[in-house]
């Protein structure tokens, strides 16, 4: 049986309060997921709400590249390893918003690491790389950047999450044979680095404008083993059908 991890990505969306409504409802909506894992990344200031109800893995969205220090509204890997699993590195927001360059996003994918949290590391073109036929160039560049820092024996649980930046909250859906040659870029560019086993070990997700209708379409995708959703995770109801259609696609 083929096994998918589907990711929410809250953004800065959901207060506590909320958060801990939304966790009442999608119990009743995902009953029985035995071969998808679910993964929450919510605002910090919600994580300990959303991690009460148990049945979720947890994820934070952000981590500083330091451990510890006089870093002003940071929060850092051995902190968060008390209370998350995951952690989400270099989302297209993040680079874009807060700068974070190639080198910045590698300091913290390697912090992640040394931490033992399980990174997702955002790598994506946006739409003037696409259009310009760089997407995979782009892609394979932020990767390589990415993995600087890092050992076969640290890509042991890294996810890798294909997300053009074009297709994130915008609507617009990448067809899943746009998708398809740069994920396929994305494993071959491990192997290359490292081994076949490393990159067999790394677990490709696709985001952008994922939604209970064509979570499947994607997962369909060679070497695509998740989603990462973000508008579609903050309704517990949708984000309950991407669950269902990722355990309907497993069986299948
Ligand atoms: P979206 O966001 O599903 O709203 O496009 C995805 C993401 O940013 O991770």
């Amino acid at each position: 049986m083929k096994h998918y991890t589907v990711v929410g990505n809250w953004k800065m969306h959901l207060g506590p309060k909320e958060a801990a409504a939304y966790v009442k409802k999608l119990k009743t909506k995902i009953i029985d997921h035995p071969a998808v894992t679910v993964v929450l990344a919510p605002p910090f200031v919600d994580l300990a709400t959303v991690g009460k109800t148990g049945h979720l893995k947890l994820g934070a969205q952000n981590l500083c590249a330091t451990d510890e220090g006089a870093y002003t509204g940071e929060v850092s890997g051995p902190m968060l390893k008390e209370i998350v699993d995951y952690v989400i590195v270099g989302h297209s927001e993040r680079r874009k918003h807060f700068h974070e360059t190639d080198k910045v996003v590698g300091l913290k994918l390697a912090a992640a690491v040394r931490n033992g949290l399980i990174p997702i590391l955002c790598v994506g073109e946006n739409l003037h790389q696409r259009e310009a036929g760089h997407s995979v160039r782009v892609v394979v560049d932020q990767l390589i950047a990415a993995l600087a820092n890092l050992t076969a024996t640290d890509l042991k649980h890294l996810h890798v999450a294909y997300e053009p930046v074009w297709a994130i909250g915008t609507g617009r859906f990448a067809k899943p044979d746009e998708v398809t040659p740069v994920v396929s870029a994305i494993h071959h560019t491990i192997k290359e680095l490292y081994n076949a086993k490393a990159a067999d070990g790394v677990k490709i997700l696709y985001g952008g404008s994922v939604d209970a209708d064509d979570a499947s379409a994607y997962l369909k995708v060679r070497y695509v083993n998740g989603v990462l959703v973000g508008g579609a995770s903050l309704n517990a109801e949708s984000f309950g059908g991407i669950v269902r259609a990722a355990q309907d696609r497993a069986i299948s």
